[in-house]
Order: structure tokens, then C-alpha cells, then sequence
């Protein structure tokens, strides 16, 4: 990827750097250009900012049938009879079955999983089709994997083996989306009242209350402690991590029985990263492979003492591509993801996704005592250059005006998704890989 990534035209980068993001002060431009070993993803800025902030709750006003759900609950016993999950043949895929190597079909019979407008958990960022993206399209691919097919999502089974655990996703705003597209997957089969989302920041806690069971989120965008770890206020202009500090998130997570990590997007700002390591006053410049590589090795650390993986089990995502050259996949032309309706026909790999972190991840798993499975999104979700929000999305809390939307150009969001969309498909792996796993943690 570095190779094909220098082959690029640097005037033409120049000026891409120039007007796209001529917001953006001169020397971090620069900075850039200087080093592209690291692609940089500076629009985020735009973003980060509400990251957390502009995340409401809305009140949960879905209307379900009431006998419907009696029924999925099996009453009488107000759905607390301890049915045992039950893993069907095709509900298991296969050890040898690579599920993240495959392509989108389309599939406008079963896809959308759950429908924009009946989950009232979905914050504004997500929701696409209401902030008026014209073309429907994203919501109807299903992803498929070479070898064996994913086992159709159920929710109540998932509820099931959710049944008095806590299951956490941990990370920035793209984990957010993950965490809300698993609240849509599963909400509308518990009734009314039995279910509620509660923000206690840095978190967001989804109450199922008949299985005892929670979802949850953790805002952590470096994983490790940092000074953007406040819930609302943070930006990625300013970062400063400490490498080798994790306990005060890590006590949140102690005891958490399905714990999904994330973290991605907030390193590649820049190339280089402001870091403390060893001395909290020493402040440092880090080359951000390095300072990525620092920070994993105290998760790990972390999980080696904390973790007890006979009941406990952990998830690690791989990066969430980004969209932001059109040049990457339509050679001579000069925008970003704005207005692409459909999915890439592989192969496919964008520059946004750097090699080098992805080697770290793989390392760091490798040597890890504890096991953490990959689910390897990074490549289908490469594929997706439609199903980003676009200029259908929000920037510091409030969708687009108007003018805004005018100007893709400078404020199309290529990094976050639409729901329903990609993160649904990362969710049914997940569910896959539970199902898999089912037997030996209960
Ligand atoms: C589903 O897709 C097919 C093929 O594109 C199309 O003919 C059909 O009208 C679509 N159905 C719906 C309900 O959108
Ligand atoms: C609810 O689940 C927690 C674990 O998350 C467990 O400690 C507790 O005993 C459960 N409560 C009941 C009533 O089963
Ligand atoms: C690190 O911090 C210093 C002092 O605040 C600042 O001048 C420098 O630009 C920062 N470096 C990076 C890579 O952000
Ligand atoms: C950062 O570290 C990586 C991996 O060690 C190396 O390939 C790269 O050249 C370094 N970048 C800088 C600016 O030192
Ligand atoms: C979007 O793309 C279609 C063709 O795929 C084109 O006709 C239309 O003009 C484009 N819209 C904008 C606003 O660029
Ligand atoms: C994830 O998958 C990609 C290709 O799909 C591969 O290049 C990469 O090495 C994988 N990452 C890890 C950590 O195994």
C-alpha cells in the first residue's frame, strides 16, 4: 500500500490537501506531506467534536404487538423461563470458514435487518434516510462470505446467551455506531418498558431488564487513558495519550463478560502523536505506529491480569475504512465518498487503512496470553463506499445546513456510517462468532 500510495501524484495532492481541507491550518497540511507514510485522516476533526455531544436519547415510542412479543417471550413467565440456547447446525460456521474474505449481495428481501424509523436509539449522526440521503440502496446489501453463510441474526437467541452478562463495546465514535446498530438489531423483540438506555458518561448502558443483561458502551477513542476522554469534550487537534495508563478505564471493564475493543481513527491524525510514557510530565512526540504499539501492549497487559477467560470474552475490530479520495477507486476523479451509491467490486484496499497498524494488531494478538478473537472487518467494510453519511449526517451536533450540503467537497463525513448499513454486518459476525463460541463460555 505504501508503494501505491506514492505512486500518487503529489501536485495532485497538494491541491486535494489544499481545498479540501483548506479549513485546516497550513502546518498540519504540511505535516502531512511531508510524512504520507501514515494517511492522514483529518476531516475526523469535524466530527470529533460530537462525537458524544450530540448523542440524545430518544424516548423509546415503538409501538409493539403486544402478543407478539408474549409470544417470542414464551409466557407465562414474563420471558424468564431459562430456555437453553439452542445452536443449530446453521448456526455454526465452520472452523475453516474465512467469514471476512466474501463480497456484498444484493439482498432487498432480508436487508435492512431493522428499519431506521423503528429504532428510537439511533442518534442523528446514523440516520441517514431521515436527514435526506435520496437513495435507499446501502441498506439492502448482505455480506457473504466465500466459504459458508453467516447464521441468520436472531435476536432472541442472542438475548438468550446475553442472559445475566454485560457485554461492552469500547472505543470512539465508529464503536458508538456498533453499539447502536446492536441496540437496533435486538430492541424490537423486548417489549415496551422492558428495556431502557441510560447515559452515565463516558458510557451508555442498553437495560434488558428480563434477562438481566446489559449493552453497553465505553467512549475510549486511544483505548489507553488520554486527555480526550472526556465523553463531550474532546477534539482531535489536540491529543495527548498516555501510553502506559489504562487503569482508570480498566476498572469500568473489570468483570465485563463480552468486552469488543476498537480504536483506530484518532491515531491517524497526524503521523506523529503527542504521548507520555513512563514520567506523566515527560511529554513526547511519538511516531503514532510506535505510540500505537505502546498503547496495545498495556491493553494487553491489562488483559492478562484482569481477564479470566474461562467466563469472560474478549473482541478486538479492525479499522473501519475511510473514504475520502474517489481517486482511490475511480482513477482521474477528484472527490470522496459524496454521492456513490454502490459498493466497490473487489479487489479493493483504500490507503486510509494502514498496513503498519494492522500489522501491530496482528503481532499483538499473536503473543497474547489471553485470547482475543479478530473479527477482521477492515476489508468489507472497504467495499462500502456508499454507505457512509456523507453530507447526511451531523458536524458539532447539527445536521448540515443546507450551504454545507452544497459543498461535499469540504463536509461530506466519509469515516462514519449510515444505519442500517455496514456496522449491522460487523454486529452478525459477532453474533456468529458468539454462537461459535457458546458452548464454552456460560
Ligand atoms: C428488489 O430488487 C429487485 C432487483 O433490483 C427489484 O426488481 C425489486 O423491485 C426490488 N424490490 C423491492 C421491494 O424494492
Ligand atoms: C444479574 O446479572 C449479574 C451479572 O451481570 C449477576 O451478578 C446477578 O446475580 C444477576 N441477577 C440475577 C437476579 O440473576
Ligand atoms: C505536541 O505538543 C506541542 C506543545 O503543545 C505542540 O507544539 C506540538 O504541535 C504537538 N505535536 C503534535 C504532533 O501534535
Ligand atoms: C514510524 O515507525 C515506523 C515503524 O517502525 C517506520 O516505518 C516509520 O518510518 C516511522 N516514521 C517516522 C516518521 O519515524
Ligand atoms: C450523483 O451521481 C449521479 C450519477 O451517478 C449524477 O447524475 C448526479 O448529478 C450526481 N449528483 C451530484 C450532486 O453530484
Ligand atoms: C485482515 O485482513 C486483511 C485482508 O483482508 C489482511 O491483509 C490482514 O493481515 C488481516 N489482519 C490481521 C491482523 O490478521
Amino acid at each position: 500500500m505504501t508503494a501505491n500510495y506514492e505512486i500518487k501524484d503529489q501536485k495532485m495532492l497538494v491541491t486535494k490537501v489544499r481545498t479540501v481541507f483548506n479549513f485546516l491550518n497550513h502546518s498540519m497540511s504540511m505535516q502531512y506531506l511531508i510524512d504520507p507514510r501514515i494517511q492522514s485522516l483529518i476531516p475526523i476533526a469535524l466530527y470529533s467534536i460530537l462525537i458524544l455531544g450530540a448523542a440524545r436519547l430518544v424516548l423509546d415510542s415503538l409501538k409493539i404487538n403486544q402478543s407478539y412479543v408474549l409470544r417470542l417471550y414464551g409466557m407465562p413467565h414474563g420471558g424468564r423461563s431459562r430456555l437453553p440456547v439452542v445452536v443449530l447446525p446453521e448456526d455454526r460456521i465452520e472452523d475453516d470458514c474465512n467469514v471476512f474474505e466474501g463480497n456484498w449481495v444484493w439482498d432487498n428481501v432480508s436487508y435492512p435487518l431493522y428499519e431506521e424509523e423503528n429504532c428510537p436509539y439511533l442518534v442523528k449522526q446514523t440516520t441517514c434516510h431521515k436527514n435526506g440521503r435520496p437513495d435507499s440502496f446501502y441498506k439492502n446489501w448482505r455480506w457473504q462470505p466465500n466459504g459458508c453463510n453467516l447464521p441468520r441474526f436472531k435476536a432472541l437467541k442472542l438475548l438468550h446467551m446475553l442472559r445475566d452478562k454485560r457485554m461492552m463495546f469500547i472505543g470512539d465514535s465508529l464503536q458508538r455506531g456498533q453499539f447502536e446498530s446492536m441496540i437496533c438489531l435486538i430492541q424490537s423483540v423486548i417489549p415496551e418498558g422492558k428495556k431502557s438506555l441510560q447515559r452515565v458518561p463516558p458510557m451508555k448502558i442498553f437495560k434488558i431488564e428480563e434477562f438481566n443483561a446489559s449493552i453497553e458502551y465505553y467512549w475510549a477513542p486511544f483505548i489507553v487513558e488520554s486527555i480526550s476522554d472526556h465523553a463531550t469534550h474532546h477534539t482531535v487537534h489536540k491529543r495527548m495519550v498516555r501510553l502506559d495508563s489504562i487503569n482508570n478505564h480498566g476498572k469500568h471493564w473489570k468483570g465485563v463478560d463480552i468486552l469488543v475493543f476498537e480504536s483506530y481513527v484518532w491515531w491517524m491524525h497526524k503521523p506523529l502523536i503527542n504521548a507520555t510514557y513512563g514520567s506523566p510530565h515527560h511529554v513526547k512526540e511519538y511516531n503514532v505506529t510506535t505510540a500505537y504499539k505502546l498503547a496495545l501492549e498495556t491493553w494487553a497487559n491489562w488483559l492478562e491480569s484482569n481477564i479470566k477467560p474461562l467466563t469472560q470474552k474478549v473482541f478486538f475490530m479492525s479499522m473501519s475504512p475511510t473514504h475520502l479520495w474517489s481517486w482511490e477507486w475511480k482513477p482521474g476523479s477528484n472527490e470522496n465518498c459524496f454521492n456513490e451509491s454502490y459498493p466497490i467490486q473487489g479487489p479493493y484496499w483504500g490507503t486510509g487503512s494502514n498496513l503498519e497498524i494492522m500489522k501491530i494488531i496482528h503481532d499483538g494478538l499473536q503473543v497474547l496470553k489471553i485470547d482475543v478473537t479478530l473479527l477482521n472487518i477492515t476489508q468489507l467494510s472497504e467495499y462500502r463506499k456508499d454507505a457512509h453519511t456523507s453530507v447526511y449526517g451531523e458536524r458539532k451536533g447539527k445536521l448540515l445546513t443546507k450551504e454545507q450540503r452544497a459543498n461535499p467537497k469540504d463536509f461530506a463525513d466519509c469515516i462514519h456510517w449510515c444505519l442500517p448499513g455496514v456496522p449491522d454486518a460487523w454486529n452478525e459476525i459477532l453474533y456468529a462468532y458468539l454462537l461459535k463460541g457458546y458452548q464454552n463460555f456460560s
